[in-house]
């Protein structure tokens, strides 16, 4: 099974009213873990390398861990880059083997968002690569933001037309309410379903993506509290708001921060238990595990792509 682009995942999610997980990586017991509960589960799978995670492991090692995951689980995956800043870290994944990039122009005005993107589309495709854009920046709703302020971060779906068909892109990731990290919402999670409503109105059958989506499962966030850590207020988005999503025109779900807290969650715990331990193995086997079990859990009871491989 090889490398593939997230093109018939998509098309297949779309279809099938679920969504692909999008999990990032940044070392072997991130990749193993996640592969083997994709394995199991027979589920389509998008590993997804950011920026810092190339800095912390370098390129090459991520692919190869990625290549000799597929080597030993026979699963096909997607290697995406994650956010994307520039033309030229496109370009270098796309050279060094990825099936998939991000260019996350969204930080710029529009015109300058669709005249990069539209560089990295044509780099992408002259070399079979698919290109995720961004429209719209991500941010958490907060009660004590004004409406304007706050419709100023959502993507306006007047401009996603244009967008898409200007650049030529794969996919779109939009912001209606979530953001990165473990602190997603002060007040009540809300998520802007009518813009999402808005935006498969004017791109029909278009592949939509979700970044910000981890649920801060409470489980490893009361762990972590309950053996040192401090991550008082942590919230994430609800789950019945992900399926929701992802039986709407969303297709690609973007989950890291679940990951992070459920391997720090279990080496605190481990080293609360042991604390004279220090064998490296010791501590990463139950934090792989963890990681197993969490997206298993998403691709069952979340992104319902389980059977769908
Ligand atoms: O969207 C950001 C991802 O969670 C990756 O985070 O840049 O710390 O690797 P990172
Ligand atoms: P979380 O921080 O919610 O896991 O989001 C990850 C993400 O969007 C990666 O691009
Ligand atoms: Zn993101």
């Amino acid at each position: 099974m090889p490398l593939v682009t997230s093109k018939e995942m998509f098309k297949k999610a779309y279809e099938g009213g679920y969504a692909i997980g999008a999990f990032n990586v940044n070392n072997m017991e991130i990749v193993q873990g996640i592969t083997e509960a994709a394995k199991e589960e027979r589920a389509p799978l998008i590993l997804q390398v950011s920026a810092g995670a190339r800095k912390y492991a370098k390129h090459v090692y991520l692919m190869k861990l990625i290549e000799a995951a597929i080597e030993d689980t026979g699963l096909s995956i997607c290697v995406h880059l994650d956010h994307g800043e520039d033309f030229e870290i496109c370009k270098q994944c796309i050279d060094g083997g990825f099936t998939s990039v991000m260019i996350d122009g969204s930080k710029h005005p529009f015109a300058e968002n669709i005249k990069l993107t539209k560089q990295v589309v044509d780099y992408a495709h002259s070399k079979g690569v698919v290109v995720e854009g961004e429209l719209g920046k991500l941010a958490g709703i907060e009660d004590d933001v004004n409406v304007s302020e706050k419709d100023a971060a959502f993507t306006d779906p007047d401009q996603v037309e244009e967008f898409v068909k200007t650049t030529g892109v794969d996919s779109l990731a939009i912001a209606i309410g979530t953001s990165h990290g473990a602190f997603k919402f002060k007040g009540e999670p809300r998520l802007r379903f009518d813009i999402l409503e808005e935006v498969q109105k004017r791109l029909p059958g278009f592949p939509i993506v979700l970044h910000g989506a981890s649920s801060v499962m409470p489980e490893y966030v009361e762990i972590i509290n309950k053996y040192g850590g401090q991550m008082p207020g942590a919230k994430g988005v609800p789950e019945e708001m992900l399926r929701k999503a992802a039986s709407m025109a969303v297709c690609k779900i973007n989950i890291d921060s679940d990951l992070r807290l459920a391997l720090t969650a279990s080496i605190r715990k481990h080293f609360a238990e042991k604390p004279g331990d220090f064998d490296p193995r010791q501590y990463l086997s139950p934090a792989r595990q963890a990681i197993k079990e969490v997206v298993r859990h998403k691709l069952v009871h979340v992104l319902g792509c389980n059977g769908k491989d």
